[in-house]
């Protein structure tokens, strides 16, 4: 349990004890990064994958078991064992060739939800994954303009070689049409499905020999040089001819290496492979250490704040609730940005200028959990949270730091929160604020004050499951959802003085987010553009400002 302290001030104690180059060297042997993906593209398994190089677990199936096995994994929560669904984003460490990996897992989509995004917060480098027949799908557009407001790079993997996919130059394109995104291919594909036989390496020209083995679920890889007779051998002609074609039309009109681009999340490098046979994941996990970068600087509203900086500092990014049920326990998610965070250090939490000890920081990986002595830029660490955090808080030591808060993104599922027992009225209030204190869902307004009952506005339906499974257990209430018809949220600069400016909108309902500022609610996308095509000075936003 953390302890308050007001004796020990988290200005002067802490940051003395830390070696610079301790803290150098940590942040310097430290990445990070997210994986986004649609579902089914091969996000756990390339996940288990990249682990099993690691070292972090004995076998692969540990991460995520599916179907009845998850069930028994994560049983923390009566709904996600109704369910059988994965409801939280864990964070996975694990450490290669020297580097110590932070891998910041997302849910996946029935458990979509604004944790998604905001996981995203707390990445330096984002992993884009494509299955190779599907190309580019909604999940994954959505969760690239998240990267793209935070400009992180993006590293693409096209999964699935072993299938039949399209073609691997068509995928590229729609990349680059549909995301505006460059690309800057770092191996290439020599055919795909039963005819797939490898990658060629662009900038050595070696080869990897992909064989699979009997029972179709693992590969091996054998990389040789371009002109060795294996290669002949084992690659059909026409298949090698028409790779190398290829390439060389890439050499000629596509962008190149460029490491400015690529950390400007302006040039994506992309890697071609086959998570569930283990072929391409090791090629992709070693150029990738190579060239992501390590823990950025983070704004505060004093300016950016360097990881190196002696102090420590960090900042929530998810809060989750009854991780244990037997202890209806919280926990904060902190991103570690600045200094060293060590075992029963004091901090103070920027937001209520209290000093917060923190006694039993924890790592959590997958289901379980081990208390953390020190941790370092790039790394999260979990918080017991009796109440005190809310998304975005900031904790420091030394001179005061507040970082940027977390955005709310824009809403795409609305619903009426009824409460039908006007004798839990007060129970039903309190419930609703704290949860969405805690960042569980957005709470709009009606703006027509008889309609007083709140509206939740979620990312994913299973926010709002979620947030009336609490209210029962944690609170006694019982409700009632009562879907409303709209699926677009917009923000609108300049606030009210604009919309009365603009007088009465058409297919659209104007209601207010908790700090009374307007929003606007569409049916659909056309609704919205009819209204932007009319007032084409009228900016509206998909993100709520930051308060
Ligand atoms: P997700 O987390 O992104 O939702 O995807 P997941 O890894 O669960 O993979 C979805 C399905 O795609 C799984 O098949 C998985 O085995 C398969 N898959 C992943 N990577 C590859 C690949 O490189 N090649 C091929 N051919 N398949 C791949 P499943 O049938 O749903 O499960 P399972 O019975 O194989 O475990």
């Amino acid at each position: 349990m953390n302890s308050f302290s007001s004796t020990n001030d988290p200005s002067k104690s802490n940051s003395e004890d830390i070696s610079g180059i301790d803290l150098l060297n940590a942040v310097d042997k430290r990445r990070n990064f997210a994986i986004i993906s649609h579902p089914d593209a091969g996000k756990t398994t390339l996940t288990e994958k990249l682990l099993l190089y690691g070292g972090a677990i004995q076998q692969a199936g540990a991460v995520k078991a599916r179907g009845e096995q998850r069930k028994v994994t994560s049983d923390w929560m009566e709904l996600e064992k109704q369910r059988g669904i994965s409801i939280t984003s864990t964070v996975l460490q694990f450490a290669y060739k020297g580097i110590t990996i932070n891998l910041l897992d997302t849910p996946g989509h029935q458990d979509f939800s604004e944790d998604t995004y905001r996981t995203l917060a707390a990445a330096d480098n984002a992993v884009m994954l494509e299955d190779a027949a599907k190309g580019l799908e909604p999940q994954t557009r959505k969760l690239f303009e998240v990267c793209r407001l935070r400009k992180i790079p993006i590293f693409t993997f096209i999964n699935k070689m072993d299938r039949p996919g399209q073609e691997p130059l068509s995928l590229l394109d729609e990349i680059e049409a549909e995301l505006g995104l460059s690309t800057w291919a770092v191996n290439w594909p020599i055919g795909s499905g039963d005819l797939f036989r490898g990658l060629i390496d662009r900038s050595t020209r070696d080869v990897l020999i992909y064989t699979k083995t009997e029972r179709g679920k693992q590969s091996i890889e054998q990389r040789y040089k371009f002109d060795a007779p294996e290669v002949k051998e084992l690659v059909e002609d026409d298949l090698l001819q028409k790779a190398l074609e290829e390439i060389n039309l890439l050499d000629e009109v596509s962008a190149q290496r460029d490491i400015g681009l690529i950390h400007a999340g302006e040039l994506t490098p992309v890697f071609f492979g086959s998570a569930m046979t283990n072929f391409g994941v090791k090629p992709f996990l070693d150029t990738f250490l190579e060239l992501a970068q390590g823990p950025v600087a983070r704004n505060s509203a004093s300016g950016p704040i360097d990881p190196t900086t002696d102090s420590f500092s960090g900042f929530v990014f998810k809060l989750q609730a009854n991780m244990d049920p037997r202890h209806r326990d919280r926990i904060a998610f902190v991103r570690v940005c600045s200094g060293r965070f060590k075992k029963d250090m004091t901090v103070r939490h920027a937001r209520t200028g209290k000093n917060i000890r923190l006694s039993r920081p924890q790592k959590i990986f997958a289901k379980d959990r081990a208390v953390v002595e020190d941790a370092y830029p790039g790394d999260v660490i979990g918080l017991n949270n009796p109440g005190m955090f809310s998304i975005g808080d900031t904790l420091y030591t030394g001179q005061h730091i507040e970082y940027e808060g977390i955005p709310c993104f824009s809403p795409e599922i609305f619903s009426w929160l009824r409460n039908p027992n006007p004798s839990s009225f007060k129970n039903f209030r309190k419930g609703v604020n704290e949860l969405r204190e805690e960042g569980a869902v957005q709470i709009l307004y009606d703006n027509d004050q008889s309609k007083r009952d709140p509206i939740l506005a979620a990312v994913g339906q299973l926010q709002l499951e979620v947030v009336q499974h609490r209210l029962e257990n944690e609170y006694g209430v019982e409700t009632i959802l009562e879907p409303l018809g709209y699926q677009v949220a917009r923000w609108v600069d300049g606030g009210w003085p604009v919309l009365e400016e603009i007088g009465r909108i058409f297919n659209c309902k104007t209601v207010q987010d908790s700090w009374h500022r307007p929003v606007l609610l569409f049916k659909n996308e056309w609704n919205l553009n009819q209204l932007t095509e009319d007032h084409p000075n009228l900016i509206l936003s998909t993100v709520a400002p930051v308060v």
